[in-house]
């Protein structure tokens, strides 16, 4: 029995294919390489010793979605499958929603003509929307308004699997909101790579330190709500994230059916001033920034509540921020020296 993850050539999505791997589950990817290369499927191998199948496939294309179900006895569905640029889809929503919802109810309607009810969906804190003073999100806080595409899809998407779940009750679906995830394997062969300018903090850290970019600009540091006035957001490892999903899995597994919701954060919020600070003394090198004004639509801080994940999953984030850094730095450096070969 197969756990089919599309969209796993990805950032998250290789991360946790390792780990499934590494702890004897067979998988099967599935992706379009639309934000992702193909040498990861390799990577992936090389990392875990363990072979699996690849189909390129997108989502939106029923009839291969279908050949791979026909192909395979699938038990399970983490998926990935997405695009994941705030900014961009301020710019494209049509794209946004075409690609992640129509893909993720073309994906759902798949698995149940194929009787397949196990879904894993990777979902964001970004659901959660601005909660003024509530800095702090449970599972039980009422999804907010989201501020963009992006986060609407993600919103929509977890809406769409409720009204599943209660029209059957037979699916057995946990939707994880991820906080902040940042950092790459240890080996440096997997990790945060995206096409063109980073949106997010780690990846423009990480060019601004290898040279790529001239510098860093910090978003506001008149943040009155937080330590040093700078953005604070409950940054981590993707590693653990990875882990978190095997730990959701295992849920699914154990349970015949239900609708579970957990936060996957550490529950320590750190600022961009400490992250930038901590990057460069953990890797000494340097990373030079400027403070610039605030940008549009992000919150002051916001970090997660981690007990429900804790208690009923029995995960816990276990890496530092050092750990972060370091990994991410060492994965840049991997990539320096691949392309030196
Ligand atoms: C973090 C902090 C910025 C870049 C978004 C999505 C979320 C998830 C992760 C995809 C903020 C500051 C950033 C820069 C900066 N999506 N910053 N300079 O906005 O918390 O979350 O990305 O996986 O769903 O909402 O992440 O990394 O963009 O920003 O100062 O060049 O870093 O202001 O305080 P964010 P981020």
């Amino acid at each position: 029995m197969a756990i089919l993850l599309p969209g796993g050539a990805g950032y998250i999505g290789s991360h946790t294919a390792v780990e499934l791997l590494n702890a004897g589950k067979e998988i099967i990817i599935i992706d379009n390489f639309s934000n992702s290369k193909p040498e990861v499927i390799d990577k992936i191998k090389q990392i875990t010793g363990k072979d699996f199948k690849f189909y390129e496939v997108d989502c939106l294309d029923r009839q291969s979605l279908e050949k791979v179900f026909e192909e395979n006895d699938i038990d399970a569905v983490i998926n990935f499958a997405g695009f994941k640029a705030v900014g961009e889809s301020v710019k494209e929503p049509l794209k946004y929603y075409h690609n992640n919802i129509t893909g993720a109810v073309v994906l759902l309607q798949t698995m149940q003509k194929y009787g397949v009810k196990k879904f894993v969906f990777s979902s964001s804190a970004t659901v959660y929307g601005d909660r003024g003073k509530e800095i702090k999100y449970v599972e039980t806080m009422k999804r907010g308004e989201t501020t963009n595409p992006y986060g609407t899809t993600k919103s929509m998407i977890e809406k769409i699997l409720e009204d599943v779940y209660f029209a059957d009750n037979d699916w057995d679906i946990a939707l994880l909101r991820y906080f902040n995830p940042v950092g790459a394997h240890e080996s440096g062969l997997i990790g945060e790579n995206p096409q063109g300018i980073p949106n997010n903090l780690m990846p423009y850290i990480m060019k601004v330190a290898n040279k790529e970019l001239d510098h860093l600009n910090i978003f506001g540091n008149d943040y009155k709500e937080t330590k040093d006035g700078t953005g604070a957001r409950d940054f981590l490892h993707v590693v653990d994230l990875a882990k978190g999903h095997l730990k959701a899995l295992e849920k699914l597994e154990k349970e015949k059916s239900g609708l579970y919701v957990y936060n996957l954060g550490t529950g320590t919020p750190y600022t961009v001033q400490e992250m930038v600070d901590t990057f460069k003394r953990t890797n000494n090198v340097d990373v030079p920034y400027e403070y610039v004004g605030r940008r549009a639509g992000d919150l002051p801080i916001f970090y997660a509540d981690s007990t429900k994940a804790k208690k009923e999953l029995d995960w816990t984030a276990e890496k530092t921020l050092e750990d972060m850094c370091k990994d991410s730095w060492n994965y840049i450096k991997q990539m320096e020296k691949n392309k030196g070969e």
